[in-house]
């Protein structure tokens, strides 16, 4: 299907496509996005379609077979890569899982970790250093947002030992866009030994465009519930055809078992499904799939990351230039997430709380101790105008 060149219908009209939108300013998207209404459409009609055809019946299990496989053909094509090298699974976590828990690890083998990880990630490195005798490093890259050098940073953590990195491509709590097609180069060329590359997409997925086959990633674990605006509950992990053979399941179910007719031994699919375990929400499914459809129609991911880094630069500008407010990012941001400090009697907390009355949807970071605002495609520069209003309201009150 061709990308349409230009939008059909203007920006207020595509924005009804989500009505959570109306009567509000929500810049929570590295929470979790606005559903669109096709997407609650196609989970009650996919709904329907099983209780009308029975839940368990041939006919339903080979339409949900069908379905599943073109949910991986979408979200394969979003990704740039081949719909086999695609697991399906619910969350940016349970990806990441897959891979740290499916790494034959060694004694004394080391994880470098970077500094800005998620608590979800650091807490399976963590257990999986106890289980296994494993050592962490972690790569200083929180110092790198505005001076110095993402790249140096990992280069600087590496060891002898080092099997793997885990980074984000977009870091959740200073909104800093990493270099990840040179990370990877650097890891696979390091002179001990190809290290593999695990990047946790939750900031990236459905913000930046994507080629994973350009990037040259090893695994990729993202959701379809933060910055794509699909239902909670899926998500998927891409695993490049080389990393996927060293990598074992470690949670196994039927999904994953190939169907070889009469043989009555088991053997495992030779895709992206062997980690794929039981029954899932399959309606969540289409609902995903309707997402993707409803953001296409409106623009390629090329002019929709364009349109984000417009509107975060006009926030980031806008916030810059209130006395007491300071940006973490001193130069324009390349992604959707502007993060910043208040200086007021007011706590950040107290101030989210404030905004969330008046209908605009911030969040506080604990880790970098700032607010962060999420600005999405959509987003109208009104609603930015009105966010910089209120600041200006709470921290210089009449
Ligand atoms: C960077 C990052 N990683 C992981 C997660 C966890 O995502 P999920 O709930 O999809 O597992 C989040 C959620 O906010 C995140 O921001």
């Amino acid at each position: 299907m061709l990308e349409p060149e230009y939008p059909a219908v203007n920006i207020e009209e595509h924005r009804r496509e989500f009505p959570g939108l109306a009567q509000k300013v929500y810049l929570n998207y590295g929470g979790q996005g606005m559903l669109p209404q096709a997407a609650l459409e196609a989970i009650v009609d996919t709904y329907n379609y099983l209780e009308i055809n029975g839940p368990f019946s041939i006919k339903s299990n080979s339409w949900l077979t069908k379905r599943a496989s073109l949910l991986r053909q979408d979200l394969a094509r979003e990704l740039q890569v081949e719909p086999k090298t695609l697991t399906l699974t619910e969350s940016v976590t349970a990806g990441c899982n897959i891979v740290l828990w499916g790494i034959p690890w060694q004694s004394g083998d080391r994880i470098l970790l970077g500094d800005c990880e998620h608590p979800s990630v650091v807490a399976i490195v963590e257990e999986l250093a106890r289980r296994f005798d494993l050592a962490i490093d972690y790569a200083r890259l929180k110092s790198t947002l505005n001076q110095g050098n993402a790249i140096e940073a990992i280069k600087e953590s590496l060891k002898p030992r080092t099997k793997l990195v885990v980074v984000s491509h977009i870091l959740w709590n200073t909104g800093q866009l990493l270099p990840i097609a040179e990370i990877v180069e650097l890891c696979h060329r390091y002179p001990n030994g190809s290290i593999k590359v695990l990047i946790d997409a939750a900031q990236s997925f459905g913000l930046l465009p994507l080629n994973l086959s350009e990037l040259g990633v090893d695994y990729y674990a993202f959701t379809g519930h933060k910055w794509l605006c699909g239902p909670a509950g899926v998500g998927g992990l891409y695993i490049s055809p080389d990393a996927f053979l060293s990598l074992k399941p470690t949670f196994l179910g039927w999904r994953a078992i190939q169907d070889d007719g009469e043989n009555q031994e088991i053997s495992l699919k030779i895709d992206g499904q062997r980690f794929e375990v039981g029954t899932s929400a399959y309606p969540q499914y289409e609902g995903l799939r309707a997402t993707l459809a409803t953001h296409r129609q409106w623009k390629n991911t090329q002019d929709r990351y364009r349109d984000i880094c417009q509107l975060s630069q006009q926030l980031w500008q806008n916030l810059s230039n209130i006395p007491n407010i300071e940006c973490l990012q001193q130069q324009q941001p390349k992604t959707g997430l502007v993060c910043f400090r208040v200086k007021s009697k007011l706590t950040h907390s107290q101030i989210v709380a404030n905004l969330e009355e008046r209908g605009c949807f911030l969040r506080t970071l604990k880790d970098s101790d700032c607010i962060r605002a999420c600005v999405h495609y959509f987003t109208l520069p009104s609603e930015l105008e009105t966010l910089v209003t209120y600041l200006q309201e709470l921290i210089e009150p009449e």
